[in-house]
């Protein structure tokens, strides 16, 4: 039988690929894995207590608020503030960054979406969570907006955990991609899936098929060709989900532009740049469709941005698509969507 390593064992073991870490980012990686683990079993019984549906509020991109959402960003506050080694938060349940007291000399911050897929809890379908970790670069004292507002590239670790048929949590420090699956028989996450890597090709297409009349030509013209070559079609509504089969079984997850939602909906900070990270250290590919995720300069904690993810050859046919001189057709096509 393989050994057993917990997460904590890996992240330990795995402390000295950073010469400069003193042990503080290994803590925050454990407290966050602690958090999702009293997560999961929230989530795993959400049912039987009162704690689905909404909250009756809005979080900062005007979406209704689960009472799921709000016990997952008070928890995984609540597990950084004791670690002392977070100076400060960002996430979507919070309109601004959140300076944590006892730790301002700390440093780094972490910025997350701590239950994504919300629409999909109350119907036992797979959710997730999602985090980013940045070197602040503000000086000692409370954390400044500043801190959160770093490219992707500027990500030290990044990670999601999903709440499935088993819980697992992914994630990377840039030195490649690994994934624990919770063993909640003995509370400990357990490495399952070492250096993970995104197949180069991939047959899945993942898209929210019900906006297609809402796309650009382009995007219109690349779903067309997904069903021409009767690629599969899978789309869950939870990103963590659809990237996290697309990680493992190749393909491409794509939130684009729509005329409603010029940037799309997904969120730069804590959803794009962590799983686009991920996604980049998997050898696969993160893309606005003309750009690298990472590369987006971060202005507002909440930005969106249109985002097409996976097996390269599926983002680049994408970007060829997106960046090709609109013919005379296309171009009749778009002033007709306008
Ligand atoms: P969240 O629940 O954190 O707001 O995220 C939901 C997001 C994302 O998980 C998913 O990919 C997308 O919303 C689905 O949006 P549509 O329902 O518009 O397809
Ligand atoms: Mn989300
Ligand atoms: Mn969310």
């Amino acid at each position: 039988m393989n050994k057993l390593i917990t997460l904590d064992e890996f992240i330990l073991q795995r402390q000295k690929d950073f010469p400069f870490a003193t042990g503080e980012l290994s803590g925050l990686l454990r407290d966050i894995g602690l958090a999702s683990k009293i997560i999961s079993r929230e989530v795993n019984k959400a049912g039987l207590v009162n704690i689905i549906g909404q909250a009756g509020t809005e979080n900062a991109s005007g979406e209704s608020v689960q009472k799921l959402d709000v016990m997952a960003d008070q928890l995984l506050i609540s597990c950084l503030q004791n670690s002392g080694e977070c100076c400060g938060i960002a996430s979507e349940e919070n309109d601004t960054y959140v300076p944590i007291k006892n730790s301002s000399n700390a440093k780094y911050v972490v910025m997350f979406d701590p239950l994504d897929g919300s629409s999909n809890i109350d119907v036992n379908v797979s959710i997730g969570t999602i985090f980013a970790i940045y070197r602040r670069i503000s000086d000692d004292g409370d954390c400044q907006l500043n801190d959160f507002l770093q490219d992707g590239v500027e990500q030290v670790a990044a990670g999601y955990v999903v709440y499935g048929s088993s819980t697992m949590l992914v994630y990377t420090t840039g030195k490649g991609v690994n994934g624990f699956t919770l063993d909640s028989s003995i509370g400990e996450f357990c490495l399952s899936h070492a250096n993970m890597k995104v197949p180069q090709n991939g047959n899945i297409y993942s898209i929210n098929q019900g906006h297609y009349n809402k796309f650009s030509p382009e995007i219109q013209q690349f779903v067309d060709e997904c069903m021409d070559k009767q690629l599969g079609f899978r789309y869950v509504g939870s990103m963590v989900a659809d990237v996290h089969r697309t990680l493992i079984k190749g393909g491409v997850f794509m939130y684009p532009a729509t005329k409603s939602s010029p940037d799309g909906k997904l969120r730069l900070l804590y959803e794009c740049n962590p799983l686009a990270f991920i996604m980049e250290q998997a050898g696969g590919k993160a893309s606005n469709g003309s750009h690298r995720i990472l590369e987006i300069d971060a202005t507002r904690l909440h930005q969106r941005t249109p985002i097409f993810m996976g097996s390269p050859n599926l983002v680049n046919r994408v970007e060829e698509l997106l960046q090709k001189e609109p013919s005379n057709a296309d171009a009749n096509n778009v002033s007709a969507m306008a």
